[in-house]
């Protein structure tokens, strides 16, 4: 058992553009396009999770030629211009509701005797209102377990085809299926939907798809007094081989914009656009409905968050994969959110309506089920442990749930592996503490920096670490224990077992310090203790470790530009000519030698520069700013100017990195 991955409360608000990995639905569809199209296909940009790699090892195993190349995202598939060469065999589907779903027509009329098989969670879902249709068409399908579930053991051979009814209110997934093994069939077919079509869009997809594979599959519809009959012919006809670039995710992507919509702040998802296949895109309108600005370009969408959302009721029938995200979602909004049309999704990877539900509840969040769907009522989340049922979905958007209140822990977090193998990295990333966000200011002893950081945090509204502070507090300790500074390795001993804190008072194992380490004797001995490299390590990643707890940041030390934070969006080397620093030192530590004080400050400047870690000098890319003549006010005002052209502070929604 894997332990459970934790997700912890984003720092603030959100200012990224992220990618997604290529969407399952078209990976999937374009797999077996590929496979029974006359030619060489390729795949770009294709998705490489567990539910595409089964399907491409039945291919496989059903005798088709599919190159993978991962690192490429890339499939290129040798097609059999036909039915499945292979000849019989035994098929795993593994966790893949698509493919199981997929391969069973095309499997109905290919020579041979298959069989076909999955995980528990996979038998556990329905397939009888595939078979009945096929059977009706004369197909050969048995059920080797129970009725209407995996396993099953398929006779296949050419099959005359022709006009079927079929049941849209389950899965789509049914209905796709039989579209494209439709041109197999020697006289094609003509399938009418009996029911309500649930996730429309899916079919929409499979159809343009097909086109794209060279099959054009003509849609009727007709009125009648039981409402709206819809009905696809596919012509009989060999596929043509494609290539294709697969978009992003928008199921994927709906838990990149719902972390918008719970954190606040601005997430652009790249390369899905308006005129995206995928019916999930319109996930977005039910977010600008509570509230959420939504930007669409043909290059991308981005959902910017800046107030509280509302509640909303919404039918999410065409957009079901996307029910989990929401529920996360409400349960930050203001005013209940009622979820309608979606009754079906009880029959996916599990009971998804139940699921989300009792998760929510585990929480902290009230939400009941209803016939059709359920509603959400927002509250404050508590931390909790929740389960996912085998469901990558659950595990994805009750991961919302931790990132917008106080963290999570999800359990068995490999589910994701079904879709989106690296969601908790992207997750992470999409909240880090980022270079444009952490201001460094960098320079010499009396160059103005503890002031200047500590007034141009405040101006940013952004955190702010005296790192110095954090070597004095060091050295403090390493005086107190009898220990000499010039002793490199007792030094570094010290140092591994005392717990310095920083913030606005200085403690040193609990003990505030705060006056003590401003000191002669701390003062005289800092330079020594601070060019000890294991020290410099332990300070790096304390310093480093704090700044990603932070949203954004003001550090102030010797090396915060050059070695610390090398990617930091905003870098300040503060100088000011020696007198004027011997001046402010004085006139902070009372000394009144004037002279004395010049020869320390240049006697620990010597030394910061001249050590081998990490010396003091300006990063390549610094701005040096010189404080020799100017007041406080105005090198705050200036440098706050320059800081937020440069991105740092809150966010804006023209800016932001990359993920
Ligand atoms: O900024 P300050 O005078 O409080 O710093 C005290 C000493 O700590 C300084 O002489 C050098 C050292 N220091 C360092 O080596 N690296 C930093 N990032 C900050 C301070």
């Amino acid at each position: 058992m894997i332990a459970p991955r934790r997700v912890e409360p984003a720092p603030g608000p959100l200012d990224v553009e992220v990618r997604v990995p290529g969407s399952k639905s078209i990976t999937n569809r374009a797999l077996l396009l590929g496979a029974l199209a006359v030619g060489e296909s390729t795949l770009e940009g294709a998705l490489f999770a567990s539910d595409t790699r089964a399907l491409a090892a039945i291919l496989r195993t059903a005798g088709v030629g599919i190159g993978a190349d991962e690192t490429e995202r890339r499939f290129e598939i040798t097609g059999a211009g036909g039915p499945f060469p292979g000849g019989g065999g035994a098929l795993w589907a593994e966790l893949s509701g698509t493919t199981a779903r997929f391969v069973l027509p095309v499997l109905a009329l290919s020579p041979g005797t298959w069989t076909l098989d999955g995980a528990p969670p996979l038998r556990a879902r329905p397939l009888g209102d595939l078979v009945s249709p096929l059977r009706a068409l004369g197909a050969e399908v048995e059920w080797l377990a129970h009725e209407g579930h995996l396993p099953v053991r398929v006779g296949g051979r050419g099959l005359p085809g022709g006009r079927i009814e079929v049941s849209g209110e389950v899965s789509s997934q049914f209905l796709s299926g039989l579209l494209m093994a439709g041109p197999l069939f020697s006289e094609g077919l003509e399938l009418v939907v009996t029911g309500r079509l649930v996730s429309r869009p899916y079919v929409d997809m499979t159809v343009a798809l097909m086109s794209r594979f060279g099959i054009e599959v003509t849609l009727g519809s007709r009125t009648t007094s039981a409402g709206d009959i819809l009905s696809w012919s596919v012509p009989q006809g060999p596929y043509r081989a494609a290539h294709l670039t697969v978009e992003p995710d928008a199921s994927a992507a709906s838990y990149m914009w719902g972390a918008a919509a719970v954190c606040g702040g601005r997430v652009r998802v790249g390369g899905l656009g308006p005129d995206s296949l995928q019916g999930d895109v319109r996930f977005v309108d039910v977010l600008e409905r509570m509230g959420a600005r939504v930007v669409r370009t043909p290059g991308g969408t981005e959902v910017v968050v800046d107030a509280p959302l509302s509640g909303v009721d919404v039918d999410m029938s065409d957009i079901s994969d996307t029910v989990q995200t929401l529920a996360a979602v409400a349960a930050f909004a203001v005013g209940p959110t009622r979820i309608r049309g979606v009754g079906f999704i009880r029959h996916k990877e599990t009971d998804r309506i139940a699921a989300v539900v009792a998760e929510l509840g585990r929480c902290g969040i009230g939400a009941e089920e209803t016939a059709d769907g359920l509603v959400v009522h927002p509250g404050s989340p508590v931390r909790a442990t929740v389960s996912t049922y085998d469901d990558h979905r659950m595990a994805m958007s009750l991961s919302l749930v931790g990132l917008g209140g106080v963290g999570i822990d999800i359990a068995d977090p490999d589910c994701v592996s079904k879709t989106f193998p690296d969601f908790f990295e992207t997750l992470e990333a999409l909240t880090m503490c980022e270079p444009a966000r952490t201001v460094t200011i960098d320079g010499p002893a009396g160059s103005g920096k503890s002031t200047v950081a500590r007034a141009l945090a405040d101006s940013l509204g952004a955190e702010y670490l005296d790192t110095g502070a954090m070597y004095r507090a060091l050295t403090w300790g390493v005086l107190q224990a009898g220990v000499d500074p010039a002793d490199s390795e007792s030094v570094a001993r010290v140092a591994r077992h005392l717990d310095v804190e920083v913030s606005d008072r200085v403690t040193v194992d609990g003990r505030d310090v705060t006056e003590e380490i401003r000191g002669p004797e701390v003062t005289a001995a800092v330079s020594a203790v601070a060019a000890v490299p294991e020290v410099r390590k332990l300070m790096r990643e304390m310093q480093r470790r704090w700044a990603e707890r932070v949203r954004s940041c003001v550090v102030e030390g010797r090396d915060m530009g050059t070695v610390v934070f090398p990617e930091a969006g905003v870098k300040i080397y503060l100088t000011a000519p020696p007198e004027v620093r011997a001046r402010r030192r004085a006139a902070q530590t009372g000394e009144t030698d004037l002279e004395a004080v010049l020869a320390d400050i240049e006697r620990r400047d010597a030394a910061d520069s001249g050590r081998r870690d990490s010396p003091l000098r300006p990063a390549d890319d610094a701005i040096i700013y010189d404080t020799g003549d100017k007041t406080v006010a105005t090198i705050v005002k200036e440098l706050t100017e320059i800081a937020r052209r440069a991105g740092a502070g809150r966010p804006s929604s023209s800016e932001g990195r990359n993920v």
